[in-house]
């Protein structure tokens, strides 16, 4: 059984505590990624710098699953580092959320982008990319046994929850998934960031906080059901 513990902490965070995992656990995510290095299942490796895999615990109780790395993250070869990825980390905190709770990935792990002048302009993958990428996924959720997985944005929740979820319907609402006790999914930072108006992006960041403490609700809650 998952075992997730949460507890408060001095400043205010919900330190989801680690679950005690075989040792072994975390050698073997580091064998996935490095398999993943060489990734040649669909042609996104031809023009990304690098595979930029999951970052974090493997004993993280809360995997949240991007869509793709994005211009950072491809020269960075890490996951939610540029602009989305630090709004996401303002969210955490502000939901209450410990980083090192959290294991951060995408549902593809190459940039795929289209160039536009001197810059690179995010182009969202098609579904034999997302579907090529999937194994990754699936071996990054084996290793690290999330109690809770949080979908950011269509392209993330398709992959995990099939293509019927709809990110306005469907937020904050949990799933019966064979991945992980809660499955859920909210919006995608960046479609915050896209947000033209200023009063409309604060609601939307309210949003993900918002949907961000019911999970670590939900995480913290599942360690006290499962007490004696
Ligand atoms: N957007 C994502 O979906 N993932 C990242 O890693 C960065 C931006």
């Amino acid at each position: 059984m998952l075992a997730a513990r949460a507890s408060p902490r001095m400043d205010g965070t919900v330190m989801v505590a680690l679950k005690k995992g075989k040792k072994g656990s975390a050698r073997s995510l580091a064998a996935v990624r490095r398999e993943a290095e060489g990734c040649r299942r669909c042609p996104l490796w031809k023009h990304a710098t690098q595979t930029v895999f999951g970052a974090g615990s493997s004993r993280a109780p809360i995997m949240l699953v991007g869509e793709q790395p994005g211009d950072a993250e491809d020269r960075a070869g890490e996951p939610f580092v540029g602009p989305a990825g630090q709004l996401l980390r303002r969210a955490l905190s502000e939901a209450g959320i410990d980083l090192a709770s959290v294991y951060l990935t995408n549902a593809v792990k190459h940039f795929k982008w289209t160039p536009r002048g001197k810059r690179r302009l995010h182009e969202r993958p098609n579904h034999e990319e997302v579907m090529a990428c999937r194994l990754w996924l699936d071996l990054e959720i084996e290793r690290v046994r999330p109690t809770a997985i949080v979908a950011l944005g269509a392209t993330a929740a398709g992959a995990l929850l099939g293509a019927g979820v709809r990110i306005g319907r469907d937020r904050r609402k949990k799933f019966t998934s064979p991945l992980a006790p809660f499955v859920t999914l909210t919006a995608h930072p960046s479609s915050i960031l896209r947000t033209p108006d200023s009063a409309a992006r604060a609601r939307a960041l309210r949003q993900l906080v918002d949907d961000l403490r019911h999970v670590a609700a939900w995480v913290h809650g599942s360690k006290h059901d499962a007490q004696p």
